[in-house]
């Protein structure tokens, strides 16, 4: 399994005209079944806390900064800053995130299946668990 890495889309457009990036599936490490977006985070709010059994997912800062700090089944840590609007960084199911934004940041998730609350894991203790770094 692959883990968590940056994807580079190419950039249509220039300097003085603007640009446009494409997700499409047959370029995506998982074909999109649902697409969310937050925004108006204020920058001193941390999201996230949670991890998914098997949600995969393609995320952008379409505007602004957002950092997010990835923590694998083995307590691993990864920080991944995102600032530009063509670069996605993708996440496995089974990593726990926290997430910061600057001031009006705007996140675009691409996601692997339809919203469904049993695929979350909220309890970091669980996560632990499911890591066998915590016993039962
Ligand atoms: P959550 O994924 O916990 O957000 P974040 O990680 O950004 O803090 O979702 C926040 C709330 O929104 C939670 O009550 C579930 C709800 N929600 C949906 O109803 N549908 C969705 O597709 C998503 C992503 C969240």
């Amino acid at each position: 399994m692959q883990g968590p890495h940056l994807i580079e889309f190419s950039k249509v457009g220039a300097p003085g005209l603007g640009y446009l990036s494409v997700a499409q599936n047959s370029e995506l490490p998982f074909p999109i079944q649902r697409v969310y977006w937050t925004y108006f985070t204020p920058d001193e709010v941390l999201r996230g806390h949670h991890a998914h059994h098997d949600l995969e997912q393609l995320i952008f800062a379409v505007s602004g900064q957002i950092t997010f700090t990835l923590e694998d089944l083995n307590g691993q840590q990864q920080t991944f800053e995102l600032s530009r609007p063509n670069i996605g960084l993708y996440i496995p199911r089974l990593y726990w995130r926290t997430i910061r934004f600057s001031h009006y940041a705007v996140l675009l998730c691409l996601a692997s299946h339809e919203y469904d609350e049993a695929d979350y894991i909220r309890d970091y203790d669980e996560f632990q668990r499911l890591g066998g770094r915590l016993k039962a």
